[in-house]
């Protein structure tokens, strides 16, 4: 397929704000997850056909710990505790990738932090 690009300030967020405190971000902002475990945003993607696809999140994480986050696809959990590593600073964005199963049509995609810290800074997905 062709790659599309889904600004996460455009999804369902829950348990987070969209700001734009920090630089390099696509759209007109970023998600900043509240930190605590269970913090989500949720897009909805649409899929050509049936089968796998590559998921890919930009991140930014500017401290020294991990971010881990569960990605569940049409609410199952279909990569648990994927790591959102340290980035070098808030300004600085990273691509984090997960093949995942999808259905023909819209999918949701939900990516929820896993610790009490909260997940990393999201500005899009892009799926492949
Ligand atoms: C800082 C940073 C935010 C980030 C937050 C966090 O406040 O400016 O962009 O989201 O840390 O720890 O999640």
């Amino acid at each position: 397929g062709s790659l599309a690009r889904y600004e996460a300030e455009n999804a369902t967020i829950s348990q987070g704000t969209v700001a734009t405190n920090h630089l390099g971000y696509s759209g007109t902002g970023f998600v900043d997850y509240t930190n605590v475990s269970g913090s989500f945003v949720e897009w909805s993607v649409s899929m050509p056909a049936a089968g796998t696809a590559k998921v890919t999140f930009r991140v930014a994480n500017g401290t020294t710990t991990n971010r881990p986050m569960d990605i569940t696809v049409n609410g199952t959990v279909v990569a648990a505790g994927v790591a959102f590593n340290p980035t070098a600073n808030w300004d600085t964005w990273q691509d984090v990738t997960v093949t995942v199963p999808a259905t023909a049509g819209i999918n949701t995609i939900r990516a929820t932090a896993t610790t009490a810290d909260g997940g990393p800074n999201v500005d899009y997905l892009t799926i492949l």
